[in-house]
């Protein structure tokens, strides 16, 4: 099978000179060997800053740093004349720097000098991958690109090329982390901290050669199921014992093991709770094992009730992160970083920040966002999610000129969308998630749209205007999924179980606490102080005012935060119910012209690529038709009230 180089398949360097040693220099002269050539005059050096004097750029170097350390990661890049340097203090940084030229040496056609530093610490993909396929979830738990690249047939596959593969893409948009196995750690996954230890070390080579360091997922139970222990007691003291010496051989397998990720008492997993023990004992249990050797616990929020009976109106699952976090704020080791999705409620295509990422004061947290596209299409339909996270990044957790989500956060996480398909992503638009992905971990201010013309312009060899209208089919496709899928910020509107298309009373009467309320008058959760759920309170003010008046309520959100009427006047200026017709009718006809337009373009394209992403964009044209249809329907039948503009509706 030939594997997708994605976007490392077309760049030209000139000779590169490396002035620098260690592994990760040993890692850009391999890269060098396979990187196509170009003849430039243009002289490449590569430097750790302890031999920029080696090069003639020296001076500017030094002066752009003007005693400013870069860090481990960062980089200067310089040009005068027809010199290009290089210069970083380490191997890392130098690494990054290698992917910087490589992505932009064409354009560097005149003098500059910048110097890059990442904006956040820890940039990780989380991989939901299964040692052994799960009975209902597969190789991958929403995986949407075929099996793992990791595991197959209960082990640790053989051949690491395809993995090497990846862990060059990673490097290339500044991923330094991975963890390579599912939150929900089954039998066979809990025993990779056991009898799987060489393999581990296997892949945790492999990522080392690209500056990444290796996370596995661990069972919070595993003591009781790896040892003769009848408890995981977190301050039980043959507990702390049993995780010492496991972590200890961990480490002896995997020196530079980045940690481990939790999922407790979350979704049936076991968890402190049972022992009436809190998330705060659970998580520094790992972390004062992981101590000793620099390792870190990510500990994961997204705990709620999964059990919530539906006549139940008094528990919001909205609620649930902050109301058990917030109270434990301060009493967790430093190596703790809590993991924190970044709405209240589960990867929607639409909902608030959480409230959790502005209000943690004293406790290290990430961000977690998910590039699989649970449910935002499933890499079936095309969302670009870039416009989506930078509006995440960049949000302002006070409402009032505060600190942003990214100035905020240590380290931000994301839910992998790679598997053993052969284009990776299934779509093979897709891939533009993993890459904006990472070049926002990086850099949260970059505009998602130029990260769309640096994404297609370094994968497909095309001329200007046909990158620019691909730019332009793909820029905007997460705001048309929205539009044709649940309304308002209302969510959940999908089929249970597989999360693929609608069903928008799919989790109606559910115990997963996701209901949209809809009855004859209108529809919307009330989450509001004043009258319902108390969620708004959640946030400091002017947010919670904000979001606690039908008034100033962002219409995106109105649903979410507010049970209104169908003729409630949004501040657009249409009633809420006008609004869903129009916004169905016209996600689903932007969908159509998105595929008249790449039919267009198509024939500019390698067969393989034109027929998967016509193939999808079709699917996806039935999928939007369903979804218009459905909810239209179901409003109109609810509430009788007919379209002002008279288009069909199916009765
Ligand atoms: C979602 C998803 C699950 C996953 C969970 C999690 O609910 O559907 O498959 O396990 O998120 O993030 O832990």
């Amino acid at each position: 099978m030939t594997v997708d180089p994605c976007w490392l398949g077309t760049q030209r360097l000139p000779e590169v000179t490396i002035h620098a040693s260690g592994a990760l220099a040993q890692t850009i002269r391999a890269e060098l060997r396979q990187t196509r050539r170009i003849r430039n005059d243009v002289e490449v050096a590569l430097c750790t800053l302890g031999r920029v004097g080696e090069t003639p750029l020296w001076q500017e170097v030094e002066a752009a740093l003007s005693g400013e350390g870069l860090g481990a990661e960062g980089f200067v890049v310089a040009r005068r004349g027809n010199n290009l340097v290089v210069a970083a203090e380490a191997g890392r940084g130098l690494l990054y720097g290698y992917f910087y030229v490589l992505r932009y040496f064409e354009w560097m056609t005149s003098e500059f000098v910048v110097v890059e530093r990442p904006a956040i610490a820890i940039r990780m993909l989380d991989h939901w991958d299964n040692l052994v396929p799960h009975p209902r979830m597969g190789a991958v738990e929403r995986g949407y690109s075929g099996g793992s690249i990791f595991f197959r047939d209960g082990r640790v596959v053989a051949d690491l090329t395809r993995v090497r593969g990846y862990a060059r893409l990673l490097a290339s948009i500044g991923i330094n982390a991975v963890a390579i196995n599912n939150v929900n750690v089954h039998a066979a996954e809990t025993r990779l901290i056991t009898d799987h230890l060489p393999d581990v070390s296997r892949l945790a080579a492999v990522f080392r050669e690209y500056g990444i360091a290796l996370y596995l997922s661990v069972n919070f139970a595993a003591p009781m199921e790896l040892s003769d222990l009848d408890t995981a007691d977190p301050l039980d003291e043959r507990v702390v014992r049993w995780w010492s010496a496991t972590v200890s051989r961990v480490y002896d397998a995997v020196p530079d093991l980045g940690g481990f990720v939790v999922k407790a008492d979350s979704e049936n997993r076991p968890g402190p709770h049972v022992y009436e023990r809190t998330h705060a004992d659970g998580a520094n249990l790992f972390a004062r094992t992981l101590a000793p050797y620099g390792g870190t616990v990510f500990w994961r929020c997204f705990v709620y009730d999964s059990h919530q009976d539906w006549r139940d109106r008094s528990t919001d699952r909205a609620r649930a992160a902050y109301d058990h976090f917030i109270p434990l704020d301060g009493r967790f080791e430093d190596n703790v970083v809590l993991q924190v999705k970044h709405g209240p409620l589960d990867f929607q295509a639409r909902e608030p920040v959480s409230p959790l990422l502005g209000e943690l004061q004293e406790t290290r947290f990430a961000l977690e966002l998910q590039v699989t596209q649970e449910y935002t299409g499933q890499q079936k339909d095309l969302c670009y999610l870039g416009p989506w996270w930078r509006e995440i990044l960049q949000f302002d957790t006070t409402g009032d000129g505060g600190p942003t989500v990214a100035e905020r956060t240590k380290a931000i996480v994301a839910v992998s969308n790679v598997g053993d398909d052969a284009n990776w992503t299934g779509h093979k638009l897709a891939q533009s998630n993993l890459y904006a992905y990472g070049r926002l971990a990086w850099d949260p201010s970059a505009d998602p749209v130029s990260l769309l013309h640096e994404w297609a312009a370094a994968t497909f060899a095309m001329d200007d205007r046909t990158r620019s209208e691909l730019v332009s089919i793909m820029a905007d496709s997460w705001r048309t999924y929205e539009r044709y899928t649940a309304p308002l910020g209302v969510g959940f509107m999908v089929a249970p179980g597989s999360h693929y298309g609608p069903s928008v009373n799919g989790y109606e009467y559910s115990k997963w606490g996701t209901y949209h309320f809809a009855d004859r008058n209108g529809v919307g959760v009330d989450r509001t102080v004043a009258t319902g759920s108390g969620y708004t309170g959640q946030y400091p003010e002017p947010l919670a005012g904000r979001y606690e008046s039908v008034y100033t309520c962002p219409d995106e959100l109105l649903l979410f935060f507010h049970h209104v009427p169908y003729d409630h006047v949004l501040q657009n200026g249409r009633t809420v119910l006008q609004q869903i017709y129009d916004t169905h009718f016209r996600g689903y006809d932007e969908v159509e012209a998105m595929l008249t337009r790449w039919k267009a373009i198509a024939d500019r394209f390698e067969p393989v690529t034109r027929e998967n992403i016509t193939t999808r964009l079709e699917g996806q044209l039935a999928n939007a038709r369903e979804w218009r249809d459905q909810v239209n329907t179901y409003f109109y039948r609810l509430s009788g009230i007919p379209d002002s503009e008279g288009r069909t509706i199916y009765r």
